[in-house]
């Protein structure tokens, strides 16, 4: 999960390492690197190497496919996952998820009903406490509702980092005027950091999750976050998980999609409003078993 530059550009591996290594990775979580990716690969697997004491590529990934090494597959992942992002991160989802769709998600919550969102790559947590932010503006009782957000990543490392929720205060700037009052912690900002606030991140539960993979949780979601994920998969795997996701969106909900990537047509032409990567399903499209309200934890 390292997005920092490296300071010294370690020996290339081979392209038979390189074409190992790919093809791991595609069988673990459907990243698809292409060989322009062979440095950047290279200096993320050094790294584990040398921590490990291992001397080749090769050695690396037979030990680490054995039975027991569960630990070392999730640092692989970790490895070579990137988890670019930050709060705020295309405003303008947030700008129409306050404006068009959480106001009726509000009412049908105050009214009984059982909502969820889910940031479906949620990487370090970022966009899933920009939901729940938005959630607390809107309906500042949620806690108190049937109104939860499900944040799930493929990569445990960052998971940590989203489930304690502290953040450099430097990373806080985008965020827009007044977040930092209502919704972080006053007086936590040791060391530079700054904490989100306890009603945020008691709206959110962080799990691990490979989108490519079964999904624990049957039904629906009102809202999905699935942003800057699907650019890693190829054309296949983009196809099938979009097919899943517009298959869980529940009526009157929205899908949102980073700048980068498109529905493919036939799967775009089921929602009736789509603007800037934001896709929304009409309040009374005919129900479906699919559009059940998600039976996620807790
Ligand atoms: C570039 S970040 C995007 C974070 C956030 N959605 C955003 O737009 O700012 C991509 C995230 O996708 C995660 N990821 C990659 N493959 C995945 C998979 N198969 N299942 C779940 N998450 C995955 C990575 O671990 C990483 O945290």
């Amino acid at each position: 999960m390292n997005d920092q530059p490296q300071s010294a550009a370690p020996p290339l591996i081979s392209p038979d390492d390189f074409a190992m290594v790919a093809d791991l990775l595609k069988r673990m979580t459907g990243i698809h690197i292409g060989g322009n990716k062979r440095a950047m690969v290279s200096g993320r697997l050094a790294k584990r190497l040398k921590a490990l004491g291992i001397g080749s590529v090769d050695a690396y990934c037979t030990w680490l496919q054995q039975p027991g090494n569960a630990t070392e597959q999730d640092a692989f992942i970790s490895a070579l996952t990137t988890n670019m992002t930050r709060f705020n991160r295309e405003d303008h989802h947030f700008t129409h998820l306050a404006d068009r769709i959480l106001p009726n998600l509000a009412a049908a919550a105050r009214a009984g009903r059982r909502v969820r969102l889910w940031s479906a790559a949620c990487s370090t947590g970022e966009e899933a406490y920009d939901l729940a932010f938005r959630t607390l503006d809107a309906c500042p009782e949620a806690a108190r509702l049937d109104l939860r957000i499900l944040a799930t990543d493929i990569d445990k490392a960052a998971l940590e980092i989203a489930r304690a929720g502290a953040y450099p205060a430097s990373s806080l700037t985008d965020l827009p005027a007044g977040y930092a009052e209502r919704h972080l912690d006053r007086g936590a900002g040791r060391n530079g950091m700054v904490r989100v606030a306890q009603a945020p991140r008691d709206l959110i539960t962080f799990r691990c999750l490979n989108l490519n993979g079964e999904w624990p949780f049957h039904g629906g979601f009102d809202v999905i976050m699935c942003r800057n994920v699907t650019i890693y998969f190829d054309d296949d795997t983009q196809a099938r998980l979009w097919q899943r996701l517009a298959d869980r969106i529940a009526p009157g909900g929205a899908l949102y999609v980073g700048h980068s990537e498109m529905l493919p047509e036939p799967i775009a032409r089921r929602f009736t409003q789509q603007e800037r990567g934001a896709f929304c399903l009409p309040r009374d499209v005919s129900p479906d078993p699919a559009h059940r309200r998600a039976d996620v934890p807790p």
